[in-house]
């Protein structure tokens, strides 16, 4: 329903602000309802939508429920549960949203993961007949570890417990102790009907006891997150491209503006590397040059010196504060896997634009997303999350989810499938080894020559390759390489091997 309903629901020729808030919750707590409920009550819904899907229930002698609403613009009336993650969008007086379902079963918490790190704020629906459920915690625990500060919190099913303000009072008040301990403060708790529509849109009469705002007054106060142009440049390098014509060696950097913008003759700095130069020229895709690109573009540019850059690589203006970099850092992780997340295995770890291959150092804690309690262990099963360090095999750039987004937060794969994600906390001291300083400072340190590598292979008559011979123990490598040589300057080549002690 992504691209079609936008356009029946969305208005284009309003410039209102978007916003994304992720729906979550326990399974059946009533999410979708609430969700029906606010398209129904903001005449969000294509025209005769709502009496279609009543007359369809009449028809099949079924109840009507608010969350068929979605599943009829979703067309996935399957089971009547929240399979994968729906969109849908309406508008207020204010503000376009983007409503993100995410289901509430925990086989998919992928996809409440998903779902919610698209989000700037949540609603987490708590069933006031079933009360605080193992979903509600950890959904709120996730949400929390994702970065997510705007938590509204709506006790549904108001009408099972005869609008009661005690067994309302008795939900807000254990769930405000278990948000206080993971150091969140809700915005509010609203208590709400989805099925009979209070407290959503309009004031609800059967609650006199309440009077706060309802879900829809919450959400057109709830803040956009600060602008990402505000902040320093954070520019993941995608590509490096070369100019195609002959002798131009130049080459361009690409990849997106994730946050900060990017200005002709900056000074910029490569990481890990820690390589300098200056943005030269700015070159967009069939656009002209610019002068300035900002966030969210896709871009390349070119640099005043040559200088080795390869993708996964940072870009970061001079004058801004450096990112972190280091083959160990301390992350906060959940675990998706079917199988358990082991210590002495290889992972591939994905953020911003670099892959790696990691293992965990150490698995500091394992943590209970429900009773928030601590358990030292040696592997992480699905669904725990863990405080654990990371050892990559390469050094990277990173920052702290707390700073930056895009280089701060991360996936695992295992066997092809994403199975874990989480948030860097800090750099572990890895006592930096003889061989990383070596790399750092051939990095920073190397000397080029004025001779090109192509007036070379003109004097020659061949390009240069170096021909690296390794063996295990007991093989004679020198013996090898002093034949190939013989052979290959025999041949005309302009050759020199190289021992080890050289
Ligand atoms: P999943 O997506 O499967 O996690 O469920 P959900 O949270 O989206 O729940 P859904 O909206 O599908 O509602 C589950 C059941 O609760 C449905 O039978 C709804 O009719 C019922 N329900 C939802 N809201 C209310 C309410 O305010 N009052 C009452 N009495 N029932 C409700
Ligand atoms: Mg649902």
């Amino acid at each position: 329903m992504d691209t079609q309903d936008t356009k029946t629901i969305m208005d284009p020729s309003t410039q209102l602000e978007q916003m994304n808030i992720v729906i979550v919750g326990h399974v059946d707590h009533g999410k979708s309802t609430l969700i029906g409920r606010l398209l129904a009550d903001t005449n969000s819904l294509p025209e005769g939508k709502l009496e279609q899907v009543r007359r369809n229930c009449e028809l099949n002698s079924k109840p009507f429920e608010y969350a068929f609403l979605l599943d009829a613009l979703k067309d996935e009336q399957a089971q009547g549960i929240t399979i994968d993650m729906a969109r849908c969008f309406f508008k207020s007086d204010l503000r376009q949203y983007i409503i993100i379902d995410a289901p509430g079963h925990i086989e998919f918490l992928k996809n409440m993961i998903t779902g919610a790190s698209r989000a700037e704020a949540a609603i987490l629906v708590i069933d006031a007949y079933e009360g605080v459920q193992e979903n509600s915690k950890r959904h709120g625990y996730l949400l929390a570890m994702l970065g997510i500060k705007q938590i509204l919190v709506a006790v549904n099913k108001m009408d099972r417990v005869d609008y009661s303000q005690e067994v309302f009072d008795t939900i807000s008040k254990q769930y405000r102790e278990f948000l206080s301990e993971i150091n969140i403060e809700p915005l509010d708790i609203v208590p709400i009907s989805g099925r009979e529509g209070d407290n959503i849109q309009a004031r609800s009469n059967a609650m006199p006891w309440y009077t706060g705002k309802t879900i829809l007054e919450h959400m057109d106060t709830m803040e956009k997150e600060p602008e990402k142009s505000d902040k320093a440049l954070r520019f993941p390098v995608q590509d490096v491209y070369k100019f195609t014509q002959a002798n131009d060696d130049r080459r361009i950097i690409a990849g997106n503006v994730e946050t900060g913008k990017i200005t002709v003759g900056d000074e910029v700095v490569f990481y890990p590397s820690g390589k300098r130069s200056k943005v030269k020229t700015i070159e967009g895709f069939n656009v002209p040059s610019q002068n300035e690109v900002g966030v969210g573009v896709a871009t390349g540019v070119t640099l005043e010196t040559q200088i080795f850059v390869k993708s996964g690589d940072l870009m970061v203006n001079a004058s801004d504060p450096a990112p972190m970099s280091g083959t160990q850092f301390r992350a906060r992780l959940f675990w998706l896997g079917k199988q358990a997340l082991k210590m002495n295995k290889k992972y591939k770890l994905k953020f911003g634009t670099a892959q790696v291959m990691v293992s965990i150092a150490k698995i500091d804690h394992v943590l209970d997303a429900v009773s928030l309690g601590k358990k030292t262990k040696t592997q992480i099963l699905r669904h725990e999350v863990a405080e654990i360090i990371f050892q990559s095999t390469k050094p990277l750039a990173f920052d702290t989810a707390g700073d930056f987004e895009c280089t701060g937060r991360f996936v695992l794969i295992d066997d092809y499938e994403i199975a874990g994600g989480g948030i860097i906390m800090g750099k572990e001291d890895d006592n930096n080894s003889l061989i990383d300083q070596m790399v750092a400072a051939r990095d920073t340190q190397w000397v080029s020559s004025q001779i090109a590598a192509t007036e070379r292979t003109t004097r020659y008559r061949h390009p240069a390759t170096m021909i690296l011979i390794s063996s295990e123990q007991g093989i004679d490598r020198v013996g090898i390489a002093k034949d190939f040589e013989r052979q290959a300057f025999d041949a005309g080549y302009a050759v020199y091997s190289l021992g080890i002690p050289n």
